[in-house]
Parts: structure tokens; C-alpha cells; sequence
């Protein structure tokens, strides 16, 4: 990354400042945060059915001609690289600035970029595992996942059902689930302060719209795969 910004005159100098690595952070995570709550909607169509669901899976692979999903996941992926690239960057500098001058302020505040930090890392294993699953498919290379109702296309609805028909996948989905919804609570609170959009008085409520962001994101996602398990939901 900071070779890239060496090259780059502007890069560079957004790079170089601790302000401008914060505020990368603060607006790749919006548009992560903002993926994720539109990644559940499409999602949570799995709950009115097959056709619903393979109509809103063959859209996302047709849109501009097909160009549309690859746009996305190029956005997507800058994104996620510059989040983490800028997150370890300030973290290391942060950890040489304690080294310099620690005080309990200090120390409170490494502990909730470390929980940030093992987060994260947890939820980029999960991204990988996910798309290993779902779009590489790995799982099922001998399965074709044909629609019943239009033979001609791919079967998204029964390839979630089978995905979480394995307990210890459910298991790992939950988990990762659980620390993205951390994650998103502590993130989408520093994100209003970085853009100084935090104030002792908004603080509170800001609080309150986090967490309730992220227990809405983890509820939604958490139930699609509980509801095929355990409730039996598609099988
Ligand atoms: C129960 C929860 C989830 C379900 C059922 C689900 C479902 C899916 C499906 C079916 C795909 C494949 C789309 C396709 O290629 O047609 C997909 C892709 C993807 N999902 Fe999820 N997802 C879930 C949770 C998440 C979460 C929490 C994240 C982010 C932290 C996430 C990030 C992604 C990404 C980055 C892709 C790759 C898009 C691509 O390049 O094709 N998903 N998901």
C-alpha cells in the first residue's frame, strides 16, 4: 500500500497523515456497512421463495450486461483492502505511541482497537470461507443446482438450503455473525467520530443507532441459516 502511495502524489499525501488513514477507514467502512444491509435484503428473499430468490440471483449476475457483479465486487474488494491495509497501519503507529507515553486512556483504548483488529481478521477468514461456499462453491463441485422451475438457470435457493443443512457451517456462520455485529457497533461509532460528527450529547444516541444497526444485521443474517436447521425451513 504505501508503495502504491509513493507513486501517487495524492494517494500519498492522504496516506502519510494519520487523519487521512482514519478518515480511508471511516469511508470504506461506510460502504462496507452499507453492502451489508443491502447483501441482507436481497438475502432475506430466500424467505419468499425459490423463484424470488433465483430472480434476485440472476438479476446480480445479468445487470449491464453482466459487467454490473464484476463492478461491484472490484468497489467491494478496494474497499475491504483499504480498510484493513489503513486500519493495521494506524494500529502499529498507535502501538509505537504507547510505547512513548502510556497511561490508562491509552491503554483503554488499544484494548478496543485489539478487539477491533481480531474482529476484523475474523470476519475477513469468514469472507473468504463464504465465498469459497457460495461462490466458488467448493463445497459441492458435483452438484449442478438446477432450477425446477426453469431448468435453463442456476438453483441459488436450494444451493443456500444445502449450505446450511451442516451443523458445524451453521455453527461458523453464527460465530462470524456475532463478531461482525461487534465489529459493526464499535466501527459505525468511531466512523461518526472521525467525521466529527460526534458530539458528548449525540454520543448516546449514535450509541443506540450502532448497536441497533448491528443487532438488526446480525439477526437478519443469523436467521437464514437457523431457520433451515433447526426449523427445517426448505427441506
Ligand atoms: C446467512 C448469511 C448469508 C447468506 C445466506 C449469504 C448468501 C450469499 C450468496 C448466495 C452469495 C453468492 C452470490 C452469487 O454469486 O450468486 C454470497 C456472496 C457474497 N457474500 Fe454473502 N451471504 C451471507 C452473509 C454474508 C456476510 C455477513 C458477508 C460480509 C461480511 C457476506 C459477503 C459476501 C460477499 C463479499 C460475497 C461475494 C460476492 C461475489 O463476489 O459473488 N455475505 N452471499
Amino acid at each position: 500500500m504505501s508503495s502504491l502511495a509513493t507513486g501517487f502524489p495524492i494517494v500519498s499525501r492522504v496516506w502519510s497523515s494519520t487523519i487521512g488513514r482514519k478518515l480511508l477507514v471511516a469511508l470504506t467502512g461506510i460502504v462496507l456497512t452499507l453492502f451489508l444491509a443491502g447483501h441482507l435484503a436481497g438475502n432475506l428473499l430466500v424467505f419468499v421463495g425459490r423463484e424470488a430468490f433465483n430472480d434476485y440471483a440472476e438479476f446480480l449476475h445479468h445487470m449491464i450486461h453482466g459487467a454490473g457483479v464484476w463492478i461491484a465486487r472490484a468497489v467491494l474488494l478496494a474497499c475491504l483492502v483499504i480498510h484493513v491495509a489503513a486500519t493495521i497501519s494506524l494500529t502499529r503507529q498507535n502501538r509505537a505511541a504507547r510505547q512513548a507515553y502510556e497511561n490508562k486512556a491509552t491503554i483503554q483504548a488499544t484494548k478496543s482497537s485489539l478487539i477491533m483488529i481480531w474482529t476484523g481478521l475474523t470476519i475477513l477468514a469468514f469472507i473468504i470461507f463464504h465465498i469459497l461456499h457460495f461462490t466458488v462453491r467448493l463445497s459441492y463441485p458435483e452438484a449442478d443446482f438446477q432450477d425446477p422451475l426453469d431448468p435453463e438457470r442456476f438453483d441459488a435457493w436450494g444451493m443456500v438450503i444445502k449450505g446450511f443443512t451442516n451443523p458445524a457451517t451453521v455453527l461458523f456462520y453464527v460465530i462470524a455473525m456475532g463478531l461482525l455485529c461487534s465489529h459493526i457497533s464499535h466501527g459505525v461509532q468511531s466512523m461518526f467520530q472521525t467525521l466529527g460528527l460526534r458530539s458528548q450529547k449525540s454520543a448516546p444516541i449514535l450509541r443506540v443507532l450502532s448497536v441497533g444497526y448491528a443487532i438488526v444485521i446480525f439477526c437478519g443474517f443469523v436467521s437464514i441459516p437457523i431457520s433451515i436447521l433447526v426449523f427445517g425451513y426448505g427441506r
